[in-house]
């Protein structure tokens, strides 16, 4: 039987209590006895800094490195907490993008999933959603505005300032086009290419490293658009969408805006893909006015494990059987009441959810 180690990051706010639904489907997985999975876990974020003073601490990092696959929960605690830790500790920098940095996840995979049994939960008109949204946005995750140089100071005239640099080399973008290209190519042959190449020559290498590596995918369409109008178009039509591409900070900003689209934030697992190691983590935040509440939907976090499934492991069938049994609940009519919207909701807490869930899954 294969064996596969993984790191189970709790993280903070609503993180423990979602990430203790995923470890139910981790261990019902585990018991159809094709797989043995060994889970430690470890303190990640404001929590762990508050335990040892480091967000990410070296006992975390140990346990990071050594395993197959981590499965982090969010991270972030309130502005109010946040604002009494040195800049450089609070969790985002001090935890996330380190985690980035030390395994070079450069590719992210944010699925804008909304099958039938979610419909409902769009705020896009029923015309608008049609038969469900199906689409992939994939985020450059380690480069950019937000590994760059950062500068802050005070110039001659006494005012303070502050420099940014955005910077990608060929590389670099190549490695994350090649990913496109490749999901593009399991999927209906159609890539996206969401760019700013009117206004910044980060996208006009980007655009150029693109046409060079599509030669390697003659079969591939590829339709540019521009970042500012892909939003309102995946507003508008998201449907004509299906792989699409692009740098971190475009990422970041259109994954929300997909959520959007699905109607909350937490129907956004995703999964963040380097060289030699893969972390999964829901796209959103910790949700720290919710936490301890039991209303947290466990959707993104067992998402996340479904695509730790099917990407680290390659456990296709078990992943499928994940959405599967994710969307036999929703179909059934359940939901929590962070997402229940509408009439006739039947809203359950995040651990009967995750309980209906397993009860699929094992059945
Ligand atoms: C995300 C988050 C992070 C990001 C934050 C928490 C640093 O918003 O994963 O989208 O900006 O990448
Ligand atoms: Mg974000």
């Amino acid at each position: 039987m294969k064996k596969y180690t993984i790191a189970l990051l709790p993280g903070d706010g609503i993180g423990p209590e979602i990430a203790a639904e995923a470890k139910k489907v981790i261990d019902v997985i585990q018991a159809q006895g094709n797989a043995q999975f060994e889970c430690t876990e470890a303190a990640f974020g404001g929590n762990a800094y508050l335990q040892t003073g480091k967000a990410f601490p070296q006992e975390t990092i140990e346990v990071c490195d050594a395993v197959d696959a981590i499965i982090k929960g969010p991270i972030g605690l309130s502005k109010e907490e946040s604002d009494k830790i040195p800049v450089d500790e609070q969790p985002e920098r001090g935890a996330l993008l380190p985690m980035r940095r030390r395994y070079d996840t450069f590719a992210n995979y944010r699925p804008v999933y909304l099958p039938k049994a979610l419909a409902h939960f769009s705020p896009l008109k029923p015309e608008v959603v049609g038969e469900g949204i199906d689409l992939l946005m994939i985020r450059e995750l380690v480069g950019g505005l937000y590994f760059g140089h950062k500068e802050r100071g005070t110039d001659d005239s006494g005012q303070r300032f502050v420099r940014e640099t955005l910077e990608y080399d060929e590389g670099q973008i190549a490695r994350i086009l090649h990913v496109a290209f490749g999901e593009a190519k399991k999927r209906k042959g159609i890539l996206h290419n969401v760019h700013k190449s009117n206004v910044l020559l980060s996208s006009v290498l980007w655009n150029e490293v693109l046409e060079e590596v599509a030669a390697d995918y003659p079969e591939i369409e590829v339709k540019h658009i521009i970042v500012d109008a892909a939003a309102t178009a995946l507003c508008l039509d998201p449907r004509q969408f299906d792989v699409m591409v692009m740098e971190n900070m475009m990422g970041d900003i259109l994954s929300d805006l997909g959520g959007g689209i699905l109607g909350s934030l937490g129907l956004m697992p995703s999964a963040c893909v380097g060289p030699e190691k893969a972390y999964y983590e829901p796209a959103h935040g910790s949700a720290p006015d919710i936490a301890g509440k039991g209303i947290a939907n466990p959707y993104s976090m067992i998402g996340s494990v479904a695509l730790m499934m099917e990407t680290s492991f390659g456990m296709t069938e078990e992943a499928r059987a994940i959405w599967a049994a994710l969307e036999g609940v929703f179909a059934e009519g359940f939901a929590t009441a962070d997402l229940g919207r509408g009439e006739g909701a039947k809203l359950l807490d995040t651990a009967s959810f995750g309980d209906k869930v397993v009860e699929r899954l094992a059945g």
